[in-house]
């Protein structure tokens, strides 16, 4: 079979990890007889140095013309690039939430999982990390504040500024469905996570997730404060399995859920829609300081790829072929900086893309 994949290496490290997952995509089609076609798509500053906004009409009919979209990551240092001298709507990450937008992007699945192997890494205590945690936050990801209307303007002679959090109850219950059929697969259990003491829009969020739980009886179901999961994500992470959350909580605690995991450079993401299309990309940003230095960690865009391999393409035996050789190249010891430790050896980036192309 052939596959079409919009890739959009992006800003800073980007490219670099991309050029990795394509090699281990190209391993996997190698061996189990696909063929992936790839189209290059400019997203972010990339996009702006070149045609004046960070995401052309042109782009989106492309990723829109692809099976799926593997993307690197966007954006610069937002106190000394010049992108952040632009207008909001012009900068890098406006264009990640019109891409999010346009394709209808509004399920953001992005699993933590602590590798037996980097236990050493995980900033937690040694008996809350002994305990291993694996969870999959499932973030809303077109709705929300990042959506909502927003201006900042002088009123009454005081400049404000005005963010808006809306969610309407479609927009709850679609995610609501695709974290208890996911839960299904896994441990049954949804944590819906919102701050229901203050908020209208989390009061809607946990009577509608309520009504969704309904229809699934074999699903246990909590709802937990997000102040309250910050903390727990800390102190005892093992009993969170799908984790289910509106957009701007789900940014704040997927970036926790991923450093407690070792290493935001090991979180992968898919954003899916109603089809079977989706957009995957690692968690983390594009790290413009160690950006061109080939010493980023590309497992997270590793694991992305085997994602859109599993949801995306239906080939689950591919997907599971990346994931062992990830585990496989944490076993012998073979590590980024980022997860480095004692009587490890440290590679680069695309040594660690060797490494893992290498044991599919
Ligand atoms: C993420 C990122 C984006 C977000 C930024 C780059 C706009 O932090 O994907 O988590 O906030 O959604
Ligand atoms: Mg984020």
């Amino acid at each position: 079979m052939s596959y079409k994949i919009g890739c959009i290496p992006g800003d800073g490290i980007g490219p670099e990890v991309v050029r990795e997952a394509r090699k281990v995509l190209d391993a996997v089609g190698k061996k189990y007889g696909h063929e992936f076609i790839y189209t290059e798509i400019d997203m972010g500053g990339c996009s702006i140095d070149k045609y004046g906004e960070p995401l052309t009409d042109e782009a989106i009919e492309k990723a829109k013309a692809s099976d799926a979209v593997l993307m690197g990551s966007i954006g610069g240092n937002t106190s000394t690039s010049p992108w952040y001298k632009l207008p909001p709507e012009k900068r890098p990450e406006a264009g990640l939430l019109k891409i999010r937008k346009s394709l209808g992007l509004f399920a953001n699945l992005r699993p933590s999982y602590l590798y037996e192997e980097l236990k050493d890494a995980c900033p937690l205590r040694a008996e809350v990390a002994d305990a291993g945690f694996d969870m999959l936050i499932m973030r809303e990801l077109t709705g929300g504040l990042y959506f909502g209307e927003r201006y900042t303007k002088e009123i009454d002679g005081v400049m404000t500024a005005v963010d808006t959090l809306s969610y309407n109850e479609n927009e709850i219950r679609r995610i609501a469905v695709k974290a208890f059929e996911i839960a299904g697969k896994r441990r049954k259990k949804v944590i819906s996570i919102d701050k229901a003491n203050v908020l209208d829009s989390s009061r809607l969020w946990r009577k509608v997730v309520n009504e969704v739980a309904g229809d699934y009886p074999d699903i246990e179901l909590e709802h937990m404060l997000v102040d309250n999961a910050a903390m727990q994500l800390v102190k005892n992470p093992a009993p969170f399995d799908v984790v289910l959350t509106e957009n701007m909580f789900g940014d704040i605690l997927s970036d926790e859920a991923a450093e407690i995991s070792g290493s935001i450079g090991m979180l992968s993401s898919a954003s899916l829609n109603e089809t079977k299309f989706g957009l995957y990309e690692p968690s983390g940003g594009s790290a413009p300081d160690i950006a061109g230095k080939n010493i980023a960690n590309p497992i997270a865009t590793i694991l992305s790829a085997a994602m859109m391999l599993r949801f995306t393409f239906d080939l689950d035996k591919e997907a599971d072929a990346i994931e062992n050789a990830v585990r496989e190249v944490l076993k012998a010891g073979i590590r980024t900086g980022d997860i480095m430790s004692d009587g490890c050896r440290k590679v680069s980036t695309s040594e660690m893309g060797d490494e893992i192309a290498g044991r599919v």
